[in-house]
């Protein structure tokens, strides 16, 4: 079955990048000059996606405005003869159905994506995590949706992590069934260094079943209290079993300061207007450096 629609949560509070998403949203830091959530909504169009439900909270907005139309910013740049910005501008609020829903507490993953219920019905559905942007040929979201066409199980998006890192992902039981495809059949958030299954953790994208909603519902709160989206996913893997598909693209984590770095350095590098100018200019700092 053809995957059709995608949540986007982004309700988190960033507390790992402070004092800058105090009142800006995370999800709407650039990355030269787009916001990190424009990448996830054009990776989930060029997927397949038709109907988006952002997930977001008290001072969020930003993230509505952007994804709407803007007259007098529209008016000014067709006056001004702007009209590749104009057409970018416009073709912004067109790029896909995006409703939003307000998560009203911070409760988790779980609990945020438990918000779209309504929303997702009993259709399957992508979860893009509003701070995880993937750069690549292939669309993640695309990779996974696939993969749910072909088995019709949950799907994780997942790559090997090393071992001194394993523990702030989520490990994963994996089998390998083909390049790249495996099946999945437990996972422990967080891994003590004793607990670690395999080195292969979900990294930003899922596709969920809609009975994945029945087991939030019977979901206790865990790790830091919160409602925590893989504490659900465990027993699916666990009854059903899931799928993990190793996406070819790169993933750039918004939700810490590195990450950002990380992701506006190589987007600037090959960045179609400064790229040129900005490859000297690293190439010239990088000579100098100690
Ligand atoms: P994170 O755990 O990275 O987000 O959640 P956070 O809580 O904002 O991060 P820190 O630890 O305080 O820095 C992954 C994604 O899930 C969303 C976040 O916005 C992020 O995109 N999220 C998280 C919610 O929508 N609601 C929540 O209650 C928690």
């Amino acid at each position: 079955m053809k995957v059709k629609k995608a949540i986007i949560p982004a309700a988190g509070l960033g507390t790992r990048v402070l004092p800058a998403s105090k009142s800006i949203p995370k999800e709407m830091l650039p990355i030269v000059d787009k916001p990190a959530i424009q990448y996830i909504v054009e990776e989930a169009v060029k997927s397949g996606i038709e109907d988006i439900l952002i997930i977001t909270n008290r001072g969020k907005s930003a993230i509505e405005d952007h994804f709407d139309r803007s007259p007098e910013l529209e008016e000014r740049l067709l006056a001004s003869g702007k009209q590749k910005l104009y057409d970018e501008i416009v073709d912004l609020s067109k790029m896909a159905n995006i409703q939003y829903i307000r998560q009203k507490e911070t409760k988790g993953l779980g609990h945020a994506v438990y918000c779209a219920k309504t929303f997702v019905g009993d259709d399957p559905f992508a979860v893009l995590y509003g701070d995880d942007v993937i750069l690549g040929e292939v669309p993640a979201c695309k990779e996974l949706c696939d993969a749910y066409d072909e088995f019709g199980l949950g799907v994780a998006g997942v790559k090997y992590v090393p071992s001194e890192q394993i523990g702030k992902y989520c490990s994963l039981n994996v089998k390998e069934l083909r390049k790249g495809i495996f099946s999945v059949s437990d996972m422990v958030e967080k891994p003590a260094p004793e607990e670690i299954i395999s080195n292969y953790a979900i990294l930003g994208r899922v596709v969920l079943p809609s009975e994945i909603f029945s087991i939030l519902e019977n979901t206790p709160a865990g790790a830091g209290g919160e409602i925590q989206l893989t504490d659900a996913m465990k027993v699916l893997a666990r009854t059903k079993g899931m799928v993990g598909v190793e996406f070819s693209g790169t993933r750039y984590d918004m939700g810490n300061k590195l990450g950002i770095l990380q992701a506006i350095v190589e987007t600037g590098l090959t960045h179609d207007e400064i790229g040129e100018d900005f490859k000297k200019y690293l190439l010239e700092l990088a000579g100098n450096l100690k």
